[in-house]
């Protein structure tokens, strides 16, 4: 009997877990579960005899694909999956997928709760501001930044969009208009929400130069990888424009500094909670499950990344 296991540190929720049992052992696999575990090398033991594994922003580390020796495939319940390494698990014959567009809507709407909140003031009474006419930039136009344009476009903000991988047409069917250059999205928009992945050419690229072309109120929404931020030069703008705010779904490494000097300039949730909604869990969660009974059954590999 198949083994699959679901190993996250950061589980899903309980309905999510059981519709993904359903699926698991209405294929006749046997379903193992790894919840909240603290240490790595608890997961380094759970996989030894697995044949499939579902994970979310655990790592999946070289030791860890070494250590399953009868691992055929790992699904990343959801989109980045950066904390697969690829290379391994290519040399090690093991398909690596992920579930683009199930947990997106949940870090669409995360990123506006914390643009309001901050633009009320963290909801301290004191006077705030509205999103409706201002201008927001979403970079980079995936699942995730395509929702955060249509509830802007509910907001009623102004909504521009550079993704160079995305053609203009494209982008402007929605509505949006589309920027060719990646600097006139930061000189023109106020809001900048981050949708980019972290890969080698995207890590520490929004740097001092991107950040301090931002008009005036100038917010910064990270629901995307902290990875992607050039958090020495995040402390400089933070330094250098007193109207610089920062809301991010990832705790960064610079965040002690960030309190101690600019407070009422930041938001960040205590652990990346983007997807954790139970639809998010739901759909990215049986996704998988059902991806892999696909692979297994029917040799589909739709959603293969490596
Ligand atoms: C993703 O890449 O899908 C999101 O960052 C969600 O990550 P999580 O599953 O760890 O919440």
């Amino acid at each position: 009997m198949k083994k699959i296991l679901v190993a996250t540190e950061k589980p899903f929720a309980p309905v999510a877990v059981e519709g993904i049992r359903k699926i698991i052992t209405e294929a006749g696999y046997e379903l193992i579960l790894l919840e909240k575990y603290a240490d790595p090398g608890d997961l380094l033991s759970a996989v030894r005899d697995v044949d499939a594994l579902i994970i979310r922003s655990d790592k999946v580390t070289p030791a860890v694909i070494d250590a399953a020796k009868n691992l055929k495939i790992v699904v990343r319940a959801g989109a980045g999956y950066d904390n697969i390494d690829l290379a391994a698990a290519t040399a090690a014959g093991v398909v690596a997928m992920n579930t683009p567009g199930q947990n997106s809507n949940a870090v669409a709407e995360l990123a506006f709760g914390m643009m309001v909140y901050m633009a009320r003031n963290g909801f301290n009474g004191t006077s705030g501001s509205e999103l409706r006419g201002k201008k927001l930039g979403i970079h980079a136009f995936g699942n995730v930044g395509r929702l955060v344009a249509e509830i802007a476009l509910g907001f009623g903000m102004k909504v521009y969009a550079y993704d160079p991988l995305i053609d203009n047409a494209t982008i402007e069917k929605c509505g949006i208009k589309a920027l060719d250059k990646v600097e006139e999205l930061y000189s023109t928009c106020r809001y900048i929400s981050l949708h980019i992945p972290a890969n080698e050419q995207t890590k520490k690229s929004i740097n001092y130069k991107l950040l301090t072309m931002m008009p005036k109120g100038a917010t910064l929404v990270n629901t995307a990888r902290k990875e992607v931020i050039h958090e020495d030069d995040l402390l400089k703008v933070f330094e250098d424009r007193p109207d610089f705010k920062y809301l991010s779904d990832i705790v960064p490494d610079c965040a002690e500094k960030i309190k101690t000097a600019f407070e009422g300039r930041f938001f960040f949730t205590p652990k990346k909670i983007g997807a954790q909604t139970s639809e998010a869990n739901i759909n990215a969660g049986l996704a998988a499950a059902r991806q892999i009974v696909g692979f297994f059954e029917k040799g589909d590999t739709t959603f293969k990344v490596n």
